[in-house]
């Protein structure tokens, strides 16, 4: 073996370069005519066990990247069911229709002008669209027209809403962050929201800009405690009440956003 020492050394180093990880073409430098045996058998066997190898790593590499591609489908898909779920509930309340996905708009432009990226964006517009999936759990009586008074059995349903939201929704892993949001959407900057009496920065910044989208959607809309106020008229109260119910920074940011798309081109007017 000592005239072959050299070659085998080389086959030793290659073999364990393979080992750790390393994978190259170094190997069919032993598989020549000129390499002795039994190095060169040895090589050959080693190149072709390599050669399945990587055609395994390849097919598993596409495995994942498929498994990927499904499970951010099924994510989607899983999103727009719930969706679905909270657009058939808005059918039992004809002065919400359409109050979702308005709220999931207005709420995803706010998060865009305050530099939000793409994914948190995102995940602001699906919160918006899932905000109030917890009135699935309540009674009719909550979308009938009580006077100017709720009677106190529907009061408690509606501050129950954002948690019922949440327990629904906490069965879906990956909802996770979108469920903390819907949880604290009704919470307000000077702690006198619901359900938790939460202050400024225990509320989440997405349930915040959440809120600023809801009361405008809520206040520019038939209700039937009230006729839909202008834009303008809408902004005037969200600025006033900025810093004890809604979030400055968010206020100031749907301020922007109003002024950069127009605020006559909103045909919702009705004053
Ligand atoms: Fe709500």
């Amino acid at each position: 073996m000592h005239e072959n020492s050299q070659e085998l050394h080389q086959l030793l180093e290659i073999i364990a370069r393979i080992a750790a990880g390393n994978y190259s073409n170094d190997i069919m430098a032993l598989t020549t005519d000129g390499t002795p045996e039994p190095i060169k058998t040895i090589a050959e066997a080693m190149g072709l066990m390599m050669v399945k190898v990587e055609a395994r790593e390849f097919h598993l590499e596409q495995l994942v990247s498929e498994l990927q591609r499904l499970n951010e489908q099924i994510r989607h898909n899983t999103v727009q069911t719930v969706a679905a779920m909270a657009q058939a509930l808005e059918a039992r309340d004809t002065y919400t229709r359409g109050h979702a996905e308005r709220v999931a708009g207005i709420a995803a432009e706010i998060a865009a002008e305050m530099n939000f990226d793409a994914e948190r964006v995102e995940l602001v517009r699906t919160a918006g669209l899932l905000h109030d999936i917890g009135k699935i759990g309540c009674s009719d009586r909550i979308f009938q027209d009580h006077g100017p008074k709720n009677p106190p059995d529907v009061v408690k349903e509606i501050l129950n809403h954002p948690v019922v939201g949440g327990d629904i929704l906490s069965r879906l892993d990956f909802l996770n962050e979108v469920t903390r949001i819907i949880v604290t959407h009704h919470e307000r900057m000077d702690g006198k929201g619901y359900p938790h009496r939460l202050g400024a920065e225990q509320i989440p910044l997405e349930a915040r800009i959440i809120a600023v989208a809801d009361g405008f959607d809520a206040m520019t809309t038939d209700r039937p405690y009230q006729r839909a106020r202008s834009i303008e008229v809408a902004m005037g109260i969200l600025k006033e009440d900025a810093g004890s119910h809604w979030d400055c920074d968010c206020v100031a940011a749907f301020e922007r956003v109003l002024a950069r798309n127009g605020q006559g081109a909103d045909s919702r007017i009705v004053e």
